[in-house]
């Protein structure tokens, strides 16, 4: 029975003929609560102490035997946490066997449950399909198809036997000078709903079927909504040389503004049965939200009915009180913490617990719930059931970084591309003229394509990773015969070309090292798109770039302009709609600005002082 249901999946996907719908509602996690509860009742303090800490694999596989010693309950392998032997699917899938071998040693067998960011794809494995970041997904404004994504995902992830990813992210970035803009669907609660609730739906599936993982809606709450800081926060991951902060701040808003704008996308993921969530490094007025029993318990878990776990983020915890670990703890735990991400202190939160739990600081009642949330979630994914193999299955690296997926991601290029301008009938290019130049630094690189949280946490410029296309290879394909495709980097040589492409835009970065307070292009990219105009052909402008960019005289020297944000691999949905075999129909995520000192600036802005270049929900076609 369970291999044809395997096979029968696997040719769903490697046919691509899978729909992405769910049609059962899922069930409630506490409906296994009795089987949780039972197990829970005859665990020692420290088995259930193990379920509730997660180091990351490295730390933890270099003493593997503390894996039963802390009866550890999940792993994870965050930016930058690839296997010993390699980034290779296969090493990837070696290193899940290994963990799960140790787990399952210890007296109850409980599977380890182990969680990656597939934030964009399976987007640490090398060779993985990378889909177009959440921004890009945003002017799509299709909740079917970031089901399909996610449902690809989902199985990419599974075919290296992880069965967790901490996605889909819900902020709702109100500020893109913040270096996370792109991880967020749009600057509209609304939308950042219908995409969240999509994306949880796919990863999740009918949780419990051998082609789903876990969701994670993150970060809980207002990640997006901090004010700026002229401090960085210490210990945060910072831009060198930057002068404002808005990674991990504070939110400074009233509650009401709080459940208009930041809550949405938590109700809807909850809706969808999203069984995990991860607080938020930031703080509301002043309280860290991974430390906010207000925000953690009485909003998520009583008010909102969050039946799920609560993992906290990358050593986010000591923040509480950074001169302090052990009151951090107490504060994090009985706020509500359930799982705690201590990559490589694990022992020491380990230990810290157990000394607040024998001192009477944290109730043992606060304990059994914290553990009876993970394993009811792990009974619900089916890790609990008596003789299913808890290794990958390695069937499914057939369908890994297959064609099929390629053509869904290759899909949502095209359908997140957004036409700003089009001028002189410049766009859509004939695939017959007779020279086409291309420019810009982005031109030919698939690492600036994808953006942060690519291979590596910070993301790369250049071969990041092998498959896909870049925009200038996906040119050279589309082409006549007889069309003759020249390119410098620069734009200079454009004379005597019928039309030139520059693409241009921001390098890849992550997290709070992408905090800017200056949005425009830079130097080089103006220069690009200068040196185009001086030969007197037309000039198409792609912006690739992780938010909306000051465009300057840029704007005025491009006939055509396209956003592309991070749209990931498939350079090939760009030259579909370029060469015209698709019309735009993407619609902006985000407001773009006109000026540096616009910024912020969003939809919830008076509509007096809403003034942008063009407006969120924008988008040409012809
Ligand atoms: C990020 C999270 C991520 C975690 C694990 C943190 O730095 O804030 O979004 O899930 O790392 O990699």
């Amino acid at each position: 029975m369970k291999s044809t249901l395997y096979a029968a999946a696997a040719c769903f996907l490697l046919l691509g003929c899978r729909t992405g719908t769910v049609d059962q509602k899922p069930k409630s996690f506490s409906s296994f609560d009795s089987e949780a509860k039972a197990l829970v009742a005859r665990m020692t303090l420290e088995e259930k102490l193990g379920q509730m800490t997660q180091p990351e694999q490295g730390p933890v596989m270099a003493s593997p035997g503390d894996m039963q010693k802390y009866f550890i309950g999940s792993v994870l392998s965050g930016g930058d946490s690839d296997p010993q032997e390699g980034n290779t699917l296969e090493a990837w899938t070696d290193l899940y066997d290994r963990v799960q071998t140790e787990a399952m040693k210890t007296r109850f067998g409980i599977p380890v449950l182990y969680g990656v960011d597939a934030v964009h794809g399976h987007s640490n494995v090398l060779g993985a399909v990378i889909f177009p970041h959440n921004i890009a997904l945003g002017c799509t404004r299709d909740p079917e198809l970031v089901e399909k994504i996610n449902r690809i995902t989902a199985a990419e992830v599974r075919a290296t036997g992880i069965q967790w990813t901490f996605s889909p992210c819900v902020a709702v970035p109100q500020d893109i000078r913040w270096g996370r803009t792109y991880e967020g669907f749009s600057e509209d609660p609304e939308l950042v709903a219908t995409l969240g609730e999509a994306a949880v739906r796919g990863l999740q599936g009918n949780l419990g079927d051998p082609l789903s993982v876990l969701a994670c809606a993150k970060h809980f709450v207002g990640d997006g909504g901090t004010a700026p800081s002229a401090l960085p926060i210490p210990g945060a991951p910072a831009a060198p040389g930057a002068r404002l902060w808005l990674d991990r701040g504070d939110m400074r808003v009233d509650e009401s503004t709080l459940r208009r704008i930041h809550l949405p996308g938590y109700v809807a993921a909850i809706r969808a049965g999203v069984g995990s969530i991860m607080p938020s490094y930031s703080s509301w007025n002043g309280v860290k939200c991974t430390g906010s029993h207000r925000l953690l318990t009485e909003i998520l878990k009583q008010e909102l009915g969050f039946e799920g776990f609560l993992i906290s983020d990358y050593n986010a915890i000591a923040e509480i009180r950074p001169d302090d670990y052990k009151t951090s703890v107490e504060i994090a735990v009985n706020a509500g913490i359930d799982m705690a991400m201590e990559t490589s202190h694990y022992r020491r939160f380990f230990d810290t617990l157990k000394e607040l739990v024998d001192e009477g600081r944290v109730p043992m009642a606060r304990i059994d719930d914290a553990v009876t949330r993970i394993l009811r979630v792990k009974f619900a994914m089916g890790l609990m059931d008596k003789g299913r193999s808890q290794l990958a299955d390695r069937k499914l690296h057939q369908v890994f970084g297959s064609d099929a997926h390629r053509a869904v991601a290759r899909e949502a290029v095209r359908k997140s591309l957004v036409l700003l301008k089009n001028e002189s009938r410049a766009l859509p290019i004939s695939k017959q003229a007779a020279r086409i130049h291309v420019a810009g630094k982005s031109a030919d690189d698939i690492g600036n394509q994808c953006g942060g949280w690519t291979i590596r946490w910070q993301g790369q410029g250049g071969e990041v990773t092998p498959g896909g296309t870049t925009v200038l290879a996906a040119i050279r394909s589309s082409v006549s015969p007889a069309t003759r495709v020249t390119y410098s980097r620069d734009g200079t040589g454009a004379e005597g070309a019928v039309v030139a492409v520059a693409v241009i835009g921001e390098k890849p970065y992550a997290e709070g090292v992408g905090d800017r307070d200056d949005l425009g292009l830079d130097p080089e990219d103006r220069a690009t798109v200068a040196n185009l105009k001086k030969a007197r052909i037309p000039v198409v402008t792609l912006v690739i770039s992780g938010r909306p960019m000051i465009l300057g005289d840029v704007l005025g020297q491009s006939d055509a302009l396209l956003a592309a944000f991070l749209p990931g691999t498939e350079g090939r949905g760009i030259t579909d709609v370029l060469f015209g075999d698709y019309k735009p129909t993407g619609k902006l995520s985000f407001s773009w600005p006109r000026a540096n000192g616009q910024l912020p600036l969003n939809i919830h802005a008076p509509e007096e002082l809403y003034d942008p270049l063009f407006r969120c929900g924008h988008g040409l076609t012809w």
